[in-house]
């Protein structure tokens, strides 16, 4: 500092000399400007020259208001100093004095306190000088803020719209406010650009600025960074602070626009939802977007469609984007095809009938956008592949249900399927497994199974008596169950016939005596014996010994009237009719308990046939 007022002192000398020449008695000189950051203190220097010396000289400072009128602030001479009363500086000021330097010493600068000074030294005897400074105040503004407009803007526009506004507060002197887009300052330019600010004074005199920023914006404005830069003055420097930077939303129009399916990815099948999304390359809130089916005509008003696929919404799409303010409308199509896979198809018409030993071929296949495959299963079984199916010389066991799955190869879980029903035509088959039977049981079940087609009839006969028994068709034939009544040694005939022929199966049914010992009727067992030779060989079993109970013993007789009768009208109306009650009686006072089924089969058919015939001759019980 001292350095600096000798430096500027004898500048100053120099100057005095030249333009007051060598008769000035006092001379004065000071600095032109202090500058000083408020609320700090502020030395404002006086310096003098005298031929007197520094004794008695009157110092006096003073401020120039603004009307440039001189008000005194201190007076101090040889006897006294002053501080005068009734100026803003009465309690802020002091001065100090050395030899020819008069120091005035101002704390608590304030914005007002941006003024002239001046000092006056005056000899006593005559002559007086008189020195200015320019005290210049600074004031640090607070950091910028900045905000952009809410709402979109759009390049529409003709004229220049608000981006934003920075304020900045309480510099001093005024701080200067330049605006930014991605680092390139701009400028007002008439027309594209716009840049207005604002100065307040605030109660303390310092000096707020907001400054707003109005541009005609363009596409690429969306992506800018716009923020301010404050400029400001601080004592013998400048300084620089930015706001943070703002985006601004910009409303373009489209200039493309895209239709896609959104999903399902890939290939598309009925059954799907299908969703279409139709966008535009624009940012136009205002934009109206459609989506209408070309072939149907149908209209979604939205940018998305969701549709349940059928083979009828294939074809082609078209997005439609309306612009409101300018009516212009953009369109782009897309092509979506449904794929279809059509029920199962079996040829030939079902049942399909095949004779005995014979071929048969069928096909299986569906209608479809894709390439379909077929796989042949029956009972689960895959059995085939491919539409076609054949079946060579074909047996009972080739009748039954097949099915076919007609699936698509590129599709997963597109499939559908057929199934096919074959009849082997031939004569009844009789599954003979068991022909002999041995029961102590009253009541025995016998079952034929019998494959064959068409559906055999089943003709029981059984004690001389002729009957369906209970019949169920099965996929391949028919199983028929007939209740007996074992009184004694029996046999039974099942005859199964169809239009290709006939099969018949004997069964020989051996009563065991219903004794207490069951060992003694297992030891009876026979093996399979031949029908014609054991017919007559059965004998009757032992009566069971009686309960000695009086009910039992009327039921019985009753019985034996009732089958007397019955015996009778048998007898005339099958005159040529052998039947024999004479087991009967005895059988009927058995205890009838358990049933047991039992099932019979021959493995003869000839056999089994004679059977029957013989079957007549044998005694019978009734069933
Ligand atoms: C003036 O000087 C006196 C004495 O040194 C001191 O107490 C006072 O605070 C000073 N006033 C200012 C305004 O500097
Ligand atoms: C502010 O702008 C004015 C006018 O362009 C200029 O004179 C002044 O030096 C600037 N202030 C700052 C701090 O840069
Ligand atoms: C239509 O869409 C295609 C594919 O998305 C795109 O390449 C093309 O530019 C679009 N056309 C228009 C007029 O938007
Ligand atoms: C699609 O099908 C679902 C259920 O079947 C139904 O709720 C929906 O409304 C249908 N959507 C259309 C566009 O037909
Ligand atoms: C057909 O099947 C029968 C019985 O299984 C067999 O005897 C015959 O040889 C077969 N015929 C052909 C042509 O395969
Ligand atoms: C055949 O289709 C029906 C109905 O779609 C399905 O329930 C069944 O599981 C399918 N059968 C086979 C063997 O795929
Ligand atoms: C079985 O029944 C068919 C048709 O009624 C008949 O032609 C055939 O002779 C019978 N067979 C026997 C062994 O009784």
């Amino acid at each position: 500092m001292a350095l600096r007022n000798t430096v500027a002192l004898l500048v100053g000398l120099v100057a005095l000399f030249h333009t007051w020449g060598a008769w000035a008695i006092v001379e004065v000189n000071m600095e032109d400007k202090v500058e000083v950051s408020i609320k700090e203190t502020a030395q404002i220097t006086c310096m003098y020259t005298s031929d007197e010396g520094s004794g008695g000289m009157v110092i006096e400072w003073f401020y120039v208001t603004r009307s440039g009128d001189k008000q005194r602030i201190y007076h101090q001479d040889p006897v006294s100093n002053t501080v005068d009363k009734g100026t803003p500086y009465m309690d802020r000021i002091n001065v100090s004095t050395a030899t020819g330097v008069v120091v005035l010493t101002i704390s608590d600068v304030q914005v007002e306190d941006e003024r002239e000074f001046t000092c006056r030294i005056k000899g006593l005897t005559d002559g007086s000088g008189e020195g200015r400074t320019k005290l210049r105040v600074f004031a640090t503004p607070e950091r910028p803020t900045i905000e952009a407009v809410e709402t979109g803007v759009s390049v529409d526009k003709f004229e220049p719209s608000k981006i934003g506004t920075c304020e900045v507060k309480n510099g001093y002197p005024r701080p200067n406010v330049t605006w930014y887009r991605d680092n390139m300052p701009l400028l007002s330019s008439p027309g594209d650009t716009i840049i207005e600010f604002r100065t307040t004074t605030e109660s303390n005199g310092l000096l707020s600025v907001v400054s707003e920023l109005s541009r005609k914006v363009v596409k690429e404005d969306k992506n800018a960074k716009f923020y301010c830069e404050v400029n400001y003055f601080v004592p013998g420097a400048t300084q620089m602070t930015e706001s943070a930077p703002i985006t601004i939303t910009i409303y373009y129009p489209s200039t493309e626009v895209y239709i896609w399916v959104e999903s399902p990815k890939g290939k598309i099948k009925e059954g799907d939802v299908v969703e279409l999304r139709c966008t535009g390359n624009g940012n136009d809130p205002s934009a109206l977007l459609s989506i209408k089916h070309t072939r149907s005509g149908e209209t979604w008003e939205t940018d998305t469609a969701q549709i349940n696929a059928t083979r009828i919404n294939s074809g082609e799409y078209e997005c439609q984007i309306v612009d409101t303010e300018s009516f212009e409308s953009l369109t782009n199509t897309t092509e979506v095809f449904v794929n279809y896979l059509d029920p199962a198809v079996v040829v030939p018409e079902q049942p399909a009938m095949v004779l005995q030993g014979k071929d048969v071929m069928a096909t299986c296949n569906a209608v479809s956008s894709l390439q379909t495959e077929t796989t042949w299963f029956k009972d689960g079984e895959e059995i085939s592949k491919g539409h076609t199916l054949i079946l060579t010389n074909a047996t009972f066991d080739t009748s039954g249900t097949y099915t076919c799955v007609v699936s698509v190869t590129e599709l997963e879980d597109m499939q559908t399927n057929g199934t096919l029903i074959v009849h082997v035509q031939g004569p009844p088959q009789i599954r003979k497994d068991r022909t002999v039977i041995e029961t102590v049981n009253r009541e025995v079940d016998l079952k034929c199974h019998v494959r064959g087609y068409p559906v055999p009839t089943i003709i029981w006969t059984a004690g001389g008596k002729v009957s369906k028994g209970f019949q169920k068709v099965t996929e391949n034939g028919v199983e028929s169950v007939l209740k007996v009544q074992v009184t004694s040694d029996m046999t039974a005939v099942c005859n199964a016939s169809n239009e290709y022929g006939s099969d018949t199966s004997t069964f020989n049914i051996k009563a065991i005596a219903h004794t207490t010992t069951q060992a003694t009727s297992t030891t009876t067992t026979t093996t399979i014996s031949n029908p014609s030779v054991k017919t007559e060989t059965a004998k009757p079993p032992k009566k069971v010994k009686k309960e000695s109970n009086g009910v039992i013993i009327a039921v019985v007789i009753i019985c034996l009237l009732l089958l007397a009768v019955l015996g009778s009208v048998l007898y005339f109306l099958y005159k040529k009719g052998k039947i024999c009650g004479r087991s009967g009686k005895q059988d009927l006072t058995k205890s009838n308990k358990d049933n047991i089924v039992v099932e019979m089969k021959s493995d003869n058919t000839e056999e089994a046939i004679l059977l029957g015939v013989n079957g007549e001759k044998q005694p019978q019980s009734h069933q």
